[in-house]
């Protein structure tokens, strides 16, 4: 992929990336933070923390670190329950100091500003070396691809690749598997994605699919569930 990258601002006046070679946007081009609250705290950690009472610390695996944005708004979200995060992301392409230290997420809603050090601990942690970042927030992230990461039991699953028409590998059943494999059971896997395919796919390999609104601007995004023992 090549590596030119430019700064955005979308609908809702957060940033996102634009990556010229794939001329693919790293978020919804209706509200990248919106699209993030929505996508994957909403219908990810709250969901899942809504059949899951009292079951931590929750373990969170996300395809694509990219902006940190989703990485960030866990660890808000970890720090505001209370409820401890180990959170492992993984990204081929890590974005460059220049470009992060311009993004305008810890300013867009005021309410947190007071987690703002966090966001360029994300980006400053190691690559490759987990450890804590804050009170509640474990964090890993590996410079790897899907195809060749090694993954960890996961409860929540933040699939969050370019889109399949830009990155069809990386939604193909065979990693789709991969990473079935390594939820677990009562586990659930978010994305923005629609895609009738996918939604067979994952069917295909065992998940309980379900269609949901999308965030502004999108009409429907997709969770999938493994089952649990008990069912
Ligand atoms: C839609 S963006 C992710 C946005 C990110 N979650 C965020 O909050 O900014 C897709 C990300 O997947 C990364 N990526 C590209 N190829 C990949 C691969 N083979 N395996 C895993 N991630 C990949 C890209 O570099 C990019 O950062």
């Amino acid at each position: 992929m090549s590596d030119s990258i430019k700064i955005i601002t979308t609908e809702d006046g957060s940033h996102s990336l634009y990556h010229e070679g794939l001329k693919e946007t790293y978020h919804s081009f209706h509200g990248a933070y919106r699209e993030s609250i929505h996508v994957f705290m909403l219908y990810g950690l709250d969901s899942w923390l809504a059949r899951n009472p009292r079951r931590y610390p929750i373990r969170v695996f996300e395809v694509g670190f990219g902006t940190g944005l989703n990485a960030w708004l866990t660890l808000v979200w970890a720090e505001q329950n209370q409820i401890p995060v180990l959170y492992h992301s993984i990204e081929p392409f890590p974005v460059s100091k220049e470009i992060y230290s311009q993004l305008n997420y810890i300013e867009h809603d005021h309410s947190i500003w007071h987690y703002h050090k966090y966001f360029q601990a994300l980006h400053e942690a190691p690559w490759n070396e987990g450890g804590p970042v804050s009170e509640y927030f474990n964090f890993k992230k590996d410079q790897v691809t899907l195809e060749d990461a090694q993954l960890y039991p996961s409860d929540v699953v933040f699939f969050d690749a370019f889109a399949p028409s830009k990155q069809p590998e990386l939604w193909g059943k065979e990693l789709l598997e991969k990473v079935e494999d390594s939820m677990n059971p009562g586990a659930a896997f978010v994305t923005y994605c629609a895609m009738g395919q996918l939604k067979r796919d994952l069917k295909s390999i065992g998940l309980e699919v379900e269609s949901l609104p999308g965030p502004p601007g999108k009409k429907e995004m997709t969770r999938a569930w493994k089952p649990s023992w008990s069912e």
